[in-house]
């Protein structure tokens, strides 16, 4: 996954984490991660064989950018109910250019062909869903559906398998 993706962030095995205790710096500005777009690829083109049609609504966000859309929804819906749908600046995986948002970030999402095929089949590209149904209280967040995260395919067809969070996996709920 890149020479120095690991250098001054924090990683496990090779694998950044960015949770809402864990941040990167403010310059870190890798963009998209290569790796993880070659790897939606494969799944994209994988998908559309059986006509399941996905799309990256959200890639890379700089902190600077994660910064401007927290702060609107801060100003429309308060920071209290954004804190469980946006990560504040230095806090968001989508820094990492490892994060994508796949179709729709909405709820609407939820049910749709897309979603119970990125279910079923992220896990064989390297992707997990990164905010599970029934984790909010490990993550943070609310249930998301469309934001999948690589990690490469050795992690992800376990914590697929064994149906946990990357918190989980690398014991860090307490952390
Ligand atoms: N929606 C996720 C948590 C983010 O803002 O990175
Ligand atoms: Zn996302």
């Amino acid at each position: 996954m890149g020479d120095n993706m690991c250098d001054k962030v924090t990683c496990i095995d090779g694998i950044i984490i960015v949770n809402k205790k864990i941040g990167l710096p403010k310059w870190y500005n890798p963009g998209i991660n290569k790796i993880a777009l070659e790897a939606f690829h494969n799944m994209r083109e994988c998908a559309k064989e059986e006509k399941v049609n996905l799309e990256i609504i959200s890639g890379f966000r700089s902190y600077e950018y994660q910064k401007k859309i927290y702060q609107e929804y801060v100003n429309k819906f308060g920071m209290e109910k954004t804190d469980t749908f946006s990560a504040k600046p230095g806090h968001s995986e989508h820094q990492t250019g490892l994060a994508f948002d796949i179709c729709d970030d909405s709820d609407n999402f939820i049910g749709t062909k897309e979603d119970l095929w990125l279910k079923n089949n992220a896990y064989k590209f390297g992707f997990i869903i990164r905010y599970p149904k029934g984790k909010e209280y490990i993550t943070g967040y609310k249930y998301e559906p469309w934001h999948v995260r690589y990690v490469g395919c050795f992690v992800a067809k376990r914590i697929f398998e064994r149906n946990i969070t990357l918190e989980e996996y690398f014991n860090l709920q307490n952390f």
